[in-house]
């Protein structure tokens, strides 16, 4: 008798800390979209007398972590800018290595997708990408598109201003009437909420031509941290300083 009657005092111990974690995972809960521009990988492999290859496959390893752990949290939506309209100003090994490390990444995702359910899309032009690029893309998003869970959204050859004018072009063909709606509908975020909070890392604190329309009242956050080197618990840190922010919308 006595041995029931500790087992139950455990049990409802037991049930007593589930339930303080779950009012605590309420308490803070994640911002719902979270967008990152994912800078510094060059700096990173510089201070460290390593090719900037180096940085961007350091940086593509630093991605799978956050990733996992925004779905941890809990995070529905998740955007992250890997390669802008601007870059291709950048030597031609440079480019190189960076759509080589995309393709290893997105090799490896499709080969664990059924495990990690990660439903990736990609915002930009994927057309002027390699042909491999191209089918790696078709791939993951096929392969992934009824999955449920939390969205990877990769900015791959992607400017918030090519986004603008696409969306304009097609509103036009449409025949639609113009308003703010209709004109979403035709961003490459379609049907996807405005992130609630955009992220920069590298130490710059500008938008470099990311999200231009979606981020009109996102929650800005600039951290010197080098991409490679962001953890989780800085994010967690973000995360609990996001949940105290005060977001007006113009109101009071
Ligand atoms: C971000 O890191 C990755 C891409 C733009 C593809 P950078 O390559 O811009 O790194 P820094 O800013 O030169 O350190
Ligand atoms: C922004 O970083 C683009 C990505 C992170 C993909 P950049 O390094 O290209 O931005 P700038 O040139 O410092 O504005
Ligand atoms: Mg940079």
């Amino acid at each position: 008798l006595r041995f029931r009657q500790r087992f139950f005092t455990i049990i409802s111990r037991l049930i007593k800390v589930k339930r303080r974690n779950q009012t605590n995972v309420s308490a803070a809960a994640p911002p719902a979209h979270v967008a990152v521009i994912m800078d510094g990988n060059g700096r990173w492999a510089r201070k460290r007398g390593l090719p900037r290859s180096a940085g961007h496959a350091a940086g593509a390893e630093t991605f799978r972590r956050i990733a996992t752990h925004c779905k941890n949290l809990g995070v529905k939506h998740l955007t992250v800018y890997a390669f802008s309209t601007e870059n291709w100003k950048r030597p031609a090994e440079e480019i190189e290595n960076i759509m080589d490390v995309l393709e290893r990444y997105l090799t490896e995702a499709i080969g664990t997708m059924e495990r990690d359910r990660v439903k990736m899309r990609f915002f930009g032009d994927t057309a002027m990408l390699s042909e491999k690029l191209r089918r790696l893309i078709a791939e993951s998003e096929a392969l992934s598109d009824s999955f449920d869970g939390v969205e990877v959204h990769l900015c791959v050859n992607y400017g918030g201003r090519s986004e603008i004018v696409r969306a304009a072009e097609r509103l036009r063909s449409s025949n639609d009437e113009i308003t703010a709606e209709a004109f979403e509908a035709q961003l490459y975020s379609a049907g996807i909420p405005d992130p609630d909070i955009i992220i920069r890392t590298g130490g710059e604190t500008r938008l470099s031509n990311f999200l231009l329309w979606q981020s009109a009242y996102s929650e800005l956050f600039f951290t010197d941290t080098l991409w490679p080197d962001f953890s989780e618990r800085e994010l967690d840190g973000i995360f609990a300083a996001f949940a105290a922010r005060d977001r007006r919308y113009g109101g009071v």
